[in-house]
């Protein structure tokens, strides 16, 4: 039977609807009682202890340039090619010149110990892809001169040597994007993890105002500190983000159940002739957020695509690098990357959101197994 299966759904909980009822009743739609407690699970449950919850992970990833050109002005930013745009655009509005870093070939990651090599003390932001970690061996030693922001959009509830990411860098973002594990449609967070820059995370996040002085007593007039721009979000968003941490059991349940379904199809077989598994090391703790194969050649991979895709199973492709993107060859940032270049057309990812019942998993299995004719 022909089934229409998405790449991706958002996540639901029962208790949203309640949630922002509570959150429009209080008739004060910014910043309520929902953000506070958002920040405050998150602080419990991921070691996020200052946090501002943000429109998205690029408005995040913009307010951490903001931090750190006001600080380091003259360091150059490093980052991978194979991200999202919002990870480069975000430096580059802030004036920095950046830089690409090439990937490891078995997970889409920076090797972070090479890249250190490269990066020296300037500033590295590593992308935690498909919700496993970077491998963050050095990390410490890096921030003695370095400054380290993380891209970790997909990449909350994983953890490296039992550490949550997002809590490596001196700064972090997070995406709450609706194709996130946790989503308020659109939003993200910052995490400030050296406190001294936290006020200054405020100004920039209040228009470039020490408004949170007057909020707090300590001032009876604000005025105008730092470049600034408008981060927040509505409470009501708050709300639909804080319904699903209450119920990330279930939610990360699900999840769990579709990337265990994964696992067990391709350790069934042998399939080598046509795609590998990601690898990563033992201290790598995913969050269900995604499952991918790497396949032999490029077509290969676009065959999987089209053939799935008539049976109705929608499966995608990873990024597309942005070193020789439209914008990174007129910004003269298009020197080659080989395991960027070569594996970027390998890779697909499989459909997983938390809406696949039993069902919609065998019918995935059958169009599979119909593809590689084992
Ligand atoms: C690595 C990475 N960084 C940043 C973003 C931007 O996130 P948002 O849509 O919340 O702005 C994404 C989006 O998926 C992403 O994958």
């Amino acid at each position: 039977m022909y089934r229409k299966i998405n790449f991706h759904e958002p996540s639901e909980s029962s208790k949203i609807k309640k949630y922002v009822n509570q959150s429009l009743n209080t008739n004060y739609y910014s910043e309520g009682i929902f953000d506070y407690k958002v920040k405050k699970y998150l602080a419990s449950n991921y070691g996020l202890k200052n946090t501002l919850i943000t429109h998205s992970a690029t408005g995040a990833l913009e307010l951490s340039a903001l931090i750190a050109k006001s600080s380091f002005p003259n360091k150059k930013v490093f980052l991978p090619s194979y991200t999202f745009s919002s990870t480069a655009n975000a430096f580059i509005r802030a004036g920095f010149k950046i830089q690409f870093l090439d990937i490891v070939k078995e997970n889409f990651m920076i090797d972070f110990k090479e890249s250190v090599k490269k990066v020296q003390n300037n500033i590295l932001v590593p992308v935690h892809y498909a919700g496993f970690p970077v491998e963050m061996h050095g990390y410490r030693d890096f921030k003695k001169e370095g400054f380290l922001i993380e891209d970790a959009a997909q990449g909350l509830g994983a953890t490296w040597k039992n550490k949550n990411v997002g809590t490596f860098g001196n700064l972090s973002a997070f995406s709450f994007h609706y194709t996130k594990n946790i989503h308020g449609g659109f939003a993200g967070l910052i995490s400030v993890n050296e406190k001294k820059y936290f006020e200054q995370a405020k100004f920039i996040y209040e228009r470039g105002t020490d408004r949170t002085k007057v909020v707090s007593g300590l001032k009876n007039r604000y005025q105008w500190v730092e470049i600034g721009s408008s981060f927040q979000v509505p409470d009501i968003l708050a709300a639909i983000i804080y319904a699903q941490l209450e119920d990330y059991e279930v939610i990360n349940k699900k999840r769990k159940k579709v990337y265990e379904f994964y696992s067990n199809l391709f350790s069934s077989k042998d399939y080598s002739s046509f795609f590998t598994l990601p690898k990563y090391s033992i201290q790598s703790r995913h969050n269900n957020h995604a499952f991918f194969l790497i396949f032999n050649t490029d077509k290969q991979a676009s065959n999987f695509i089209e053939f799935t895709k008539s049976k109705g199973v929608n499966c995608y492709i990873g990024y597309v690098p942005l070193h020789n993107s439209k914008m990174g060859k007129r910004l003269g940032l298009d020197k080659r990357l080989n395991n960027t270049e070569t594996y970027a057309k390998k890779i697909v990812r499989l459909p997983f959101h938390t809406n696949l019942i039993k069902e919609d998993l065998n019918y995935i299995s059958e169009v599979f197994e119909s593809y590689f004719k084992l």
